[in-house]
């Protein structure tokens, strides 16, 4: 049983409502960062893994054994709860850990990982949040351990998962330095994509940054494949010497130095969810 679970007598408002919430109620917005659960409602098996009951899988035997209620009437296996539905399991109040959306402006040498068996630097180290919010916070994909800027962090799978997966396309521009200039012909075929081990990986846009200065270049890509951009410079026989993400689904670093992070705001975590059809 959890050791998260609280008596029932000690919630003072008990709010008896199942159901999605009306229009405009209980969206993300100042609260974004402590809401549970998404707008949407999750599944209750969900819902309980998330505040560290048991697994998936034993919640619904446990709501199949009938020891799981909803707003105090008995769970059925597939329901879905809302923010405000009150979930009881073997007489104890339970709640769900709340979301946390963290951007971070990754500096050099820090590895994309959650614990590193080589006890290097992480990204977690950087993220300096009490335990229960860091607890379940993981990377939103991977940066080199020497590629810059920016990174997301978060415990909510759902929105990280989408925001990964190539349906959804999402959008990364990288600056990219090279120790030698870079031709325009080499432009052109980085438009048109060259061959890496993994299949063909074309630009979406590229273009120098300070011209005519040819050694620093903007790539737009909506893929995510790994070490992709210096991989694609390597096809062309290019060495790159720096390389930062400066903007990552839209979110970039501006006013957040090296090796800083930040809490979204409420309308960039709903900008996100609307970017892969999570709402
Ligand atoms: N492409 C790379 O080569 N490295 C990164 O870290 C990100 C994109």
């Amino acid at each position: 049983m959890t050791q998260r679970g609280r008596p029932r007598s000690s919630r003072t408002s008990r709010r008896p409502r199942t159901g999605p919430p009306g229009r405009g109620e209980g969206l993300p917005g100042s609260d974004a960062q402590t809401l549970a659960i998404p707008p949407e409602g999750i599944r209750l098996n969900r819902y309980m893994a998330r505040a560290g009951v048991c697994s998936r899988r034993k919640a619904d035997a446990l709501i199949a054994e009938g020891r799981v209620k909803v707003n105090g009437r008995p769970a059925t296996v597939g329901q879905t709860v809302y923010e405000h539905d009150e979930v009881e399991v073997g007489g104890r109040v339970i709640s769900p850990r709340p979301y946390v959306y963290i951007l971070l402006n990754k500096p050099d040498d820090v590895i994309t990982t959650v614990q590193d068996e080589r006890s290097r630097r992480t990204v977690m180290d950087l993220v300096t949040l009490p335990d229960d919010e860091k607890a379940a916070l993981f990377p939103v994909g991977r940066l080199d351990r020497h590629t810059l800027g920016v990174l997301l962090l978060t415990n909510d799978g759902e929105l990280a998962h989408r925001l990964m997966h190539p349906r959804y396309a999402v959008e990364k521009l990288y600056r990219v330095r090279t120790r030698e200039p870079i031709r325009p012909h080499e432009l052109d075929a980085l438009r048109r994509g060259v061959d890496l081990d993994d299949g063909p990986a074309r630009a979406d846009r590229v273009a120098y940054l300070h011209p005519p200065d040819h050694h620093e270049i903007g790539l737009m890509l909506h893929e995510g494949r790994n070490r992709q951009v210096r991989r694609m410079l390597e096809a062309l026989g290019h060495e790159v010497v720096e390389l930062e993400r400066v903007q990552y689904a839209g979110l970039t670093t501006e006013g957040l130095r090296r090796g800083k992070w930040r809490r979204l705001e409420p309308h960039e975590i709903r900008r996100l969810r609307r970017l892969v059809k999570l709402t």
